[in-house]
């Protein structure tokens, strides 16, 4: 079997920035091994622990566990200027001089923590820009270096991206060594599977509603064949099961105060997975912009994300851009003021 170490290996170049991403995957899937072992292990680990991330969310052990863990792995690693967390409200700088910088998600899916649910760790590696390190995750997603995201389920797994095809690997659990499962994943260009959290309903705006409601007639409806919905709840399991066997996720704006640019965040959410997603011949986008071309304005900025198989997601903005043209107005899944349904 061939390990993600002897992997790493291709990427010697002589060039800084890749060789820097040799160390540090080293040490992230060495933190990733660790930190499945203690999901296994149990115990309190979505205990409520008091303190409030950026988001407002009342942090989690294990969301404060994760985070210290690839905080220490990336100090370790030597190669991490910055290291930029939803679990921080700064970024943390380490290293001013190192070449690398790092925005991620150290343990997304919170909320399926206590039910045995898979979760997971998202990361984006971006070169180090210099200048004011407060800012140096703030790039457009086109420059990352590499995008990886963990999976602690039934396998522990790992899907990364150095900008050359999407690579699978799955972590032997007696020895902790990640071994290629798949390399150069495919998304299928179509799917008759869709995930949307089909609670926020009625406060999406009419792009989504009528896409979903042409989804649901099925093969009565314009679509002509049925759809099957499929909603984890948590980002990394959604994306494996599509990076699997195809599919369309969906993460609007809605209505919902705070929700208007939906629930992911930029950087560290949907930048990561689109690059990862681009890779492996999908798509990515906020409803009219591809993700890697959005400039973000702020640490934890958030974005709507639709990915997933590409004709699917062509489907799906094909909506957004019949109402920006009836309404003469550029708009996006989220951030627009016409059609929002009416609140009772
Ligand atoms: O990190 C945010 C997140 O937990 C994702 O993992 C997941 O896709 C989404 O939020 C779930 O949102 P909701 O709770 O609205 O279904
Ligand atoms: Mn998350």
């Amino acid at each position: 079997m061939v390990t993600l170490n002897a992997r790493l290996q291709s990427l010697k170049t002589g060039r800084e920035q890749q060789e820097a991403l040799i160390d540090l995957f080293t040490a992230f899937a060495d933190t990733a091994c660790k930190v499945s072992r203690i999901i296994s292990a149990g115990g309190e680990l979505s205990d409520t622990i008091g303190a409030q991330n950026s988001d407002g969310d009342a942090q989690k052990a294990l969301d404060v566990i994760a985070d210290d863990e690839f905080l220490a792995a990336a100090r370790a690693s030597r190669v991490v200027a910055t290291y930029c967390s939803e679990e921080q409200d700064r970024a943390v700088v380490i290293e001013e001089s190192a070449p690398l910088v790092i925005a991620i998600d150290p343990l997304d899916g919170s909320s399926n923590i206590d039910v045995n649910v898979s979760i997971g760790t998202i990361i984006s590696v971006l070169p180090n820009p210099g200048g004011d390190l407060q800012q140096s995750a703030m790039q457009t997603g086109s420059n990352q270096l590499a995008a990886a995201f963990f999976v602690y389920g039934p396998q522990t797994t790992l899907y990364l991206t150095t900008g050359n095809g999407t690579d699978l690997y799955r972590m032997d659990p007696s020895t902790g060594a990640f071994l290629l499962v798949k390399e150069g994943i495919e998304i299928p260009a179509e799917t008759s599977e869709y995930a949307i959290n089909g609670s926020n309903a009625r406060q999406w705006y009419s792009p989504v509603q009528r896409y979903i409601s042409d989804l649901l007639l099925g093969d009565e409806g314009p679509r002509e064949r049925n759809f099957n919905t499929r909603w984890i709840g948590s980002l990394v399991a959604d994306a494996s099961r599509i990076f699997n066997r195809g599919g369309v996720f969906l993460y609007p704006g809605d209505c919902r105060p705070k929700y208007e640019n939906g629930r992911l965040r930029l950087i560290y959410e949907a930048n990561p997975v689109a690059f990862l997603v681009e890779q492996a011949g999908g798509a990515a986008t906020d409803g009219v912009m591809r993700i890697l071309e959005k400039p973000p304005t702020a640490i934890h900025e958030r974005t709507a994300l639709i990915f997933g198989s590409k004709m699917e997601v062509n489907w799906a903005c094909s909506y957004e851009e019949e109402t920006c043209q009836a309404f003469d107005q550029a708009g996006l899944f989220g951030r627009h003021n016409f059609s929002a349904p009416e609140q009772k």
